[in-house]
């Protein structure tokens, strides 16, 4: 925690008065070096996360940029940009800005789309900050916050049945590219009973962005979300920017005591650009070419959603993760699962087959789910996972005829069952399964006797 001039008296007393620091004269610095990414200053008074505007007016063209305090080294200040930086030149001003920024917020942010800094992307002007918050949110004692009792329903049949998920949980949606994370995402948008849904697109391709909100949200799923993107040209502070900015939103709305529903794609990008600022500031790689000041940002991030105190609103979160095939080696995959109170697989398999959501429920879980489902629920939920694994232990055998009926009673069963489970946890785009639709089929699964039984 930081504290200011006035709370530091405070804290120790009288001895402050005899002591009392002299203020610090902010001090403006010039532009030395730029390698890479990086902006080298010298004779720059700023602390280490404070925002710098570096310009450059040599009469013939002023340009402006702001850029962030990332470190030091001796008298030399080492800066990030937050925007391009052409037509800076050695000599450039950098002049330490008084304050970390504030950012603008209200309910008139619904239906928008926005990039990092709070500035519209949709060209339908800007748009009336009811407040102006600072980028920092406030921090909740861990021993005050609400405990996740409540189920939430996201509208996704498989994930209301077998992986039910609570208010205020924070999950991961792990999956290799094309196999449908976006699409998921943009059902749970529009399905979703949250009050209010935050999505970040983080570092991927603008023509995505403009493909999820145009496709996929569609005007539906728009009208009740803030859409905050940073596609992967943006500088890498951007994007790391957007992905505060969006948590942000999703603190200030849970402040209010309002449900949100925070989606982010994805978590992946982020560390990604957090590991381009920490090499380019010369951050010493760890692992697999991550230095270790991403894996202290991800639950730095991610903390910052769940439940607020007792009584207040609540941010459940789905973060999409890019992990290949089956590399359990992804040290960001290995981090995030570390982090999150659950993780839903997507399968290529499922998906190359037409089976969508192509949701592996064996490899998935929901950590939170016996807490807010039924006694009667969760059995059910178990059984009918059994009985899949069952399906797939043996889908060999079955597929080439040789598995012999009568071998194994719970395979049979399996196999009796095995219509009603593939189209259990089939999903129409366009479909939405409320929680106790979700419930109730589950129980029919298991209602009617097996053939043969
Ligand atoms: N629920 C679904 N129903 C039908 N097709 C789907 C579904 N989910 C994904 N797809 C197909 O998979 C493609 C890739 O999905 P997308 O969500 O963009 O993948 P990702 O975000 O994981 O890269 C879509 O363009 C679509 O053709
Ligand atoms: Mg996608």
């Amino acid at each position: 925690m930081r504290l200011d001039r006035t709370s530091f008296a405070k804290r120790i007393g009288a001895y402050a008065e005899a002591i009392a620091l002299p203020a610090q004269p902010v001090a403006e610095g010039r532009l030395l070096r730029m390698v890479g990414l990086t902006l080298e200053a010298e004779g720059l008074r700023a602390a280490v996360g404070s925002r710098c505007r570096v310009i450059n007016d040599d009469g013939y063209h002023a340009v402006e940029v702001e850029a962030e305090v990332m470190g030091f080294s001796g008298s030399k200040v080492f800066l990030m940009p937050v925007g391009s930086v052409a037509g800076i030149a050695p000599g450039a001003r950098v002049v330490p800005l008084d304050d970390n920024g504030r950012l603008p917020m209200g309910m008139s942010m619904l239906g928008r789309v926005l990039d990092g800094a709070g500035r519209a992307l949709d060209g339908k002007g800007g748009m009336k900050a009811e407040d102006w918050v600072p980028m920092e949110g406030p921090t909740i004692n861990p021993l005050n916050r609400e405990p996740i009792s409540q189920p939430l329903d996201v509208g996704i049949r498989s994930i209301n049945g077998l992986l039910t998920v609570g208010r205020g949980q924070r999950l991961g949606l792990f999956a290799g590219t094309g196999v449908g994370k976006s699409v998921l995402l943009g059902m749970m948008t529009r399905f979703t009973e949250a009050e209010i849904i935050v999505v970040g697109l983080i570092g991927e391709r603008g023509r995505e962005v403009k493909e999820f909100i145009e496709h996929i949200l569609g005007e539906e799923g728009l009208k009740r979300s803030v859409v905050v993107a940073s596609p992967a040209d943006d500088a890498p502070l951007m994007r790391l920017r957007a992905a505060m900015y969006c948590t942000r939103i999703a603190e200030y709305f849970r402040d209010k005591g309002k449900n949100v529903l925070l989606l982010m794609d994805s978590l992946t990008r982020f560390a990604q650009a957090q590991r381009e600022i920490a090499l380019a500031i010369g951050e010493p790689p760890a692992t697999r070419g991550y230095p270790p000041s991403v894996f202290a940002k991800l639950p730095k991030l991610v903390e910052r959603a769940g439940n607020g105190e007792a009584g207040g609103g609540s941010i459940t979160a789905f973060y999409t993760v890019l992990s290949e095939g089956d590399d359990q080696q992804d040290p960001i995959a290995d981090s995030a699962r570390g982090v999150l109170d659950g993780h839903f697989v997507l399968s290529r398999r499922l998906a190359e087959e037409g089976h969508y959501p192509a949701i592996d429920i064996e490899a998935s879980i929901s950590r939170v789910m016996p807490q807010v489902v039924e006694h009667q629920h969760l059995r059910e939920a178990q059984k009918f996972k059994q009985l899949w694994s069952r399906l797939s232990q043996s889908r060999d055998l079955i597929s080439v005829g040789a598995y012999v009926a009568g071998g194994d009673p719970e395979t049979d069963l399996a196999i009796a069952l095995q219509g009603k489970l593939v189209s259990y946890l089939r999903q129409a785009l366009d479909e939405n399964v409320s929680m106790a639709q979700s419930r109730a089929q589950l129980a029919e699964v298991f209602a009617a006797p097996a053939p043969g039984a």
